[in-house]
């Protein structure tokens, strides 16, 4: 088997949108897990708590629940009538298609600074999960879909109203004969400035 440097796979790891209709084993699932929680976290428990969707009676409840959140917010409004049932039809399969999904959650603070700190790490968590999944040729897609913010979603899958759902992953099997996505980045001197420079753009001014 090949192996990838660090560097590499930061590079090449892609969000993947094309589901595979082959399950993904829960073991690897729990070793990828095991392998994200060495995050680095600012708090006395580590944040992360995750649900899985992966028995078939747990993806029909989750989309169930996908579908009532998009009709109490209101999702479908902007579709004419014409419309409207394809694109219902076209968002319930994506999600009952998905072989596995990840509902990852971080604790809610009142203070601006432990939510902070509760919500990065929780996302250097995800991104561990995302490069490491890469490694296995898992596919990861990190959804904030309307219905994450959505307090009868949450409680109808579990989440506590003290906990925010910072993503909803997709995985899916990368299929080794797709064509993968490319991804350009901005470059490095686009978006970074010595501290005087900085001030000099805004006019000599700190306020
Ligand atoms: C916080 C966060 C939320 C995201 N939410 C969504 C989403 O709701 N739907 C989606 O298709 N992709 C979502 N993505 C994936 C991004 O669109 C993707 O990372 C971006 O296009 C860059 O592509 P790459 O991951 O292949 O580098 C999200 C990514 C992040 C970091």
């Amino acid at each position: 088997m090949e192996t990838y440097s660090i560097e590499q796979i930061i590079k090449k790891r892609r969000t993947i949108r094309t589901l595979l209709d082959q399950d993904i084993a829960m073991n690897v699932i729990e070793e990828l897990l095991e392998i994200s929680s060495y995050a680095p976290y600012h708090s006395k428990k580590e944040p992360w708590e995750v649900i899985t969707v992966s028995e078939e009676q747990e993806r029909q409840l989750f989309v169930e629940e996908i579908m009532n959140s998009y009709d109490r917010l209101d999702i479908w409004a902007r579709y004419d009538q014409q419309n409207l049932a394809t694109a219902k039809k076209r968002t319930q399969d994506y999600f009952l298609d998905v072989p596995l999904t990840l509902i990852v959650t971080a604790p809610i603070h009142a203070s601006e600074k432990l939510n902070l700190e509760a919500v990065g790490a929780v996302s250097a968590f995800i991104q561990n999960f995302q490069l490491a999944a890469w490694s296995k040729q898992i596919g990861v897609t990190w959804r904030t879909i309307p219905v994450i913010f959505d307090e009868g979603f949450k409680k109808a899958v579990g989440v506590p109203s003290q906990r925010q759902i910072i993503g909803l992953l997709d995985l899916s099997l990368v299929d080794a004969k797709m064509k993968l996505p490319t991804s350009r980045r901005i470059p490095v001197e686009n978006w970074t400035a010595g501290l005087a420079e900085k001030l000099a753009e805004n006019g000599g001014s700190n306020e």
